[in-house]
């Protein structure tokens, strides 16, 4: 009896459960995966560099400024660098510094321009 009435409770949990991740789907689309609001980033010789993705994701607002270079994976960007389809320090020349240092110039707040103010040494 007992078995029975927790089996019960347990159904109509996974039931809602279902419903309500069903519902979630049919009615806008399941919630995008934004990732990690802080990730750690490899620096190699210099230094792991700390990003704080949400920041970014705020205040860019448009995904691909950055993901137009690399998927939306964990680790993708030493990955690629391995497989040689990104060159080492791209992403950072390209994207991180570049950025800063443009809206550095536009009198913009920005985020860090110099080698140890991104990397910490290990
Ligand atoms: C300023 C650059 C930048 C912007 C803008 C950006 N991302 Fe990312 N994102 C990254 C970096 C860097 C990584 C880590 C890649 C790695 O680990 O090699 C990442 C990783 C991810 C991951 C993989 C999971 C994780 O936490 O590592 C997801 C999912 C993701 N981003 C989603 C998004 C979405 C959705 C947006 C837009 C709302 C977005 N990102 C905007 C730079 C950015
Ligand atoms: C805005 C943050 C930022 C600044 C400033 C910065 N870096 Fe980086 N650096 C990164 C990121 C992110 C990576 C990893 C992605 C890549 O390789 O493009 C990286 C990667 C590296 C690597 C490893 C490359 C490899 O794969 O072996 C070295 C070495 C390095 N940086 C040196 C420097 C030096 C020297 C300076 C100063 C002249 C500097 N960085 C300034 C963020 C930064
Ligand atoms: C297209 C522009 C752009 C790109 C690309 C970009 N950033 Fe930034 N970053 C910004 C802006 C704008 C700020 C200031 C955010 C604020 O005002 O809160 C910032 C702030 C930061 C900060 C400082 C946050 C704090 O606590 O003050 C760090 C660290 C940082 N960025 C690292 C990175 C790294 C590492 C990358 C590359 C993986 C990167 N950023 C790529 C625009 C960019």
């Amino acid at each position: 009896m007992t078995i029975r009435i927790i089996t019960r409770k347990k159904l109509i949990a996974l039931l809602i459960a279902m419903l309500t991740a069903g519902g979630w789907a049919w009615a806008s689309g399941a919630p995008p995966n934004r990732g990690a609001a802080e990730i750690i980033l490899e620096g190699g010789t210099s230094g792991k560099v700390a990003f704080p993705h949400q920041r970014h994701q705020e205040k860019l607002t448009d995904c691909n400024i950055c993901h137009a270079a690399f998927p939306q994976k964990t680790g993708i960007i030493e990955e690629l660098k391995t497989q040689g389809k990104l060159a080492k320090k791209q992403i950072m020349n390209e994207q991180c510094t570049k950025c800063h240092k443009e809206k550095k110039q536009a009198g913009e707040k920005a985020g860090p321009t110099t080698c140890t103010t991104c990397h910490v040494k290990p």
